[in-house]
């Protein structure tokens, strides 16, 4: 097909080259922008007297047309046409005529996509945050509900100390509200505008970039035109908030999948929110939680793309950089899926209170509060310690409880054990006196509940 860069050369390319090359397959997705973009551009050449007021209004009519067209399915996006800025381009001058081809004075596509795909990410920067807020929120009505719900607390993924379910929970929230936070840093960055480097050297045209840059609702504009061409360090900070965020569902997903297993029970999933097997009639699989967990890999292979694209490529543009999208949209769209399954998903999640507590009952996950009531009885805390391990040693071996032991027997160990004894190892008194900030009590998980319900709103 004849190139809109026929000149130089006679544009006639290898059907095989034009099919290496061609983006539109996917960067179809930033026609809004684009048009926005070249609306905003047009503006700005009448603003600055490069074209006439009358050919503004006729070009920002037609973009306006093209977009309206394309949003209601009557027109669409031609294979042929090398990406979507030639495509745009192309309809635009097919339906406006020469005026048209006076869209592109004092741009390139080089700044002209780097603009694009600036203003696609502002929007899914906000949709994610957006999408994070819900979840977060679904986090904390969830830890409310199991705010003294006791269960194990693990490390190394043996019983450790007793918690609450909604202390665990909350823990998840700390992680989506530093999500927040990186992607709000992120943005910034992102909200630079590009348009106006052209090329990479700039333009002999009288430009008002600022002019642009305002109207299209960006903070600033691309200090240098050589790196407001070559940048897309925002894909990469971007990409690697998403990573994060990804981590984070993971680690959270691998948990339910645990909580949920047989082996556990501690809660059970909504049948909306599991799969069953073609073969085994009793499976109620946790398809959404491993999906996500698996998404993840490929979520870190779009970063890892990212940065090994940018590795080594000399400024300005390079074609390389065409890649850059692919990952961009994978790694943005995919978050999205999962932010939004998992949210209804944990919202559906019941939990099953009293296997959770009869775990916490078996562990001696008490046997620290043992040993902090003897050190408050005036015993170091290491000596403290050795006495109770002999007697979770003696409770092993005769498959006894801390709560099922004697007096007496206690004080076989040492003499300060009075029938307070059992006040402090009783697992809702061992979760509530751990008042320190941060802590499992049902009164520090309200405190940041409260904390992170109040920053959301
Ligand atoms: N489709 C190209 C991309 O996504 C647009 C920029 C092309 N610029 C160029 N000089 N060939 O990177």
């Amino acid at each position: 097909m004849a190139k809109m860069w026929e000149g130089v050369t006679k544009a006639q390319t290898d059907k095989l080259a034009d099919d290496f090359n061609s983006s539109i397959s996917f960067d179809y997705k930033l026609y809004k922008h684009d048009i926005l973009g070249s609306m905003a551009h047009a503006s700005m050449l009448a603003h600055k007297n490069i074209i006439s007021k009358e050919d503004a209004a006729a070009l920002i009519e037609g973009l306006q047309g093209i977009l309206e067209d394309i949003e209601n399915g009557t027109l669409t996006f031609n294979p042929d046409c090398e990406d979507i800025h030639m495509f745009v381009e192309q309809v635009l001058t097919e339906r406006i005529g020469d005026v048209g081809k006076k869209l592109h004075t004092a741009r390139s596509r080089n700044d002209q996509v780097a603009l694009d795909l600036r203003m696609y990410l502002k929007d899914q920067t906000q949709e994610i945050i957006s999408t994070l807020k819900t979840l977060t929120l679904t986090v904390c009505d969830k830890a409310e509900e199991y705010k003294s719900a006791i269960m194990p607390g693990y490390t190394h993924l043996q019983r450790a100390q007793p918690i609450t379910f909604g202390h665990q929970l909350m823990a998840y929230a700390m992680m989506f509200m530093r999500d927040i936070d990186r992607l709000k840093d992120a943005f910034k960055r992102i909200n630079v505008c590009p348009i106006g480097s052209c090329a990479l050297a700039g333009t002999t045209y009288d430009t008002d970039r600022e002019f642009e840059a305002e109207k299209l609702g960006f903070n600033g504009i691309a200090l240098n035109s050589i790196d407001g061409v070559s940048d897309r360090d925002f894909c990469v900070e971007l990409l690697s908030c998403i990573s994060l965020i990804m981590t984070h569902l993971s680690r959270f997903s691998e948990e339910i999948i645990l909580w949920a297993s047989w082996e556990f029970k501690f809660i059970s999933l909504s049948d909306e929110y599991t799969t069953g097997s073609s073969i085994m009639p009793q499976k109620k699989n946790p398809d959404m939680a491993e999906l996500v967990r698996g998404k993840t890999g490929r979520v870190y292979g779009d970063l890892m793309a990212m940065l090994t694209i940018l590795k080594g490529l000399p400024l300005a543009y390079n074609k390389d950089m065409q890649e850059d999208k692919e990952a961009v949209f994978d790694g943005v769209e995919t978050v999205i899926k999962c932010l939004n399954i998992f949210t209804k998903m944990l919202a559906s999640v019941t939990a099953n209170t009293e296997n959770m507590k009869k775990a916490a009952s078996e562990g001696f996950i008490n046997a620290t509060d043992l040993a902090d009531y003897l050190t408050k009885k005036g015993l170091p805390f290491r000596s403290a310690y050795k006495i109770s391990g002999q007697i979770v040693k003696k409770c092993t071996e005769e498959k006894k409880t801390l709560e099922t032991l004697t007096l007496e027997e206690y004080k076989q160990f040492s003499d300060v054990f009075d029938d307070k004894v059992f006040d402090a190892i009783d697992l809702v008194n061992c979760v509530n006196r751990r008042i320190s900030k941060g802590g499992t009590s049902v009164s520090s998980v309200e405190s940041q509940i409260q904390a992170v319900r109040n920053a959301l709103n």
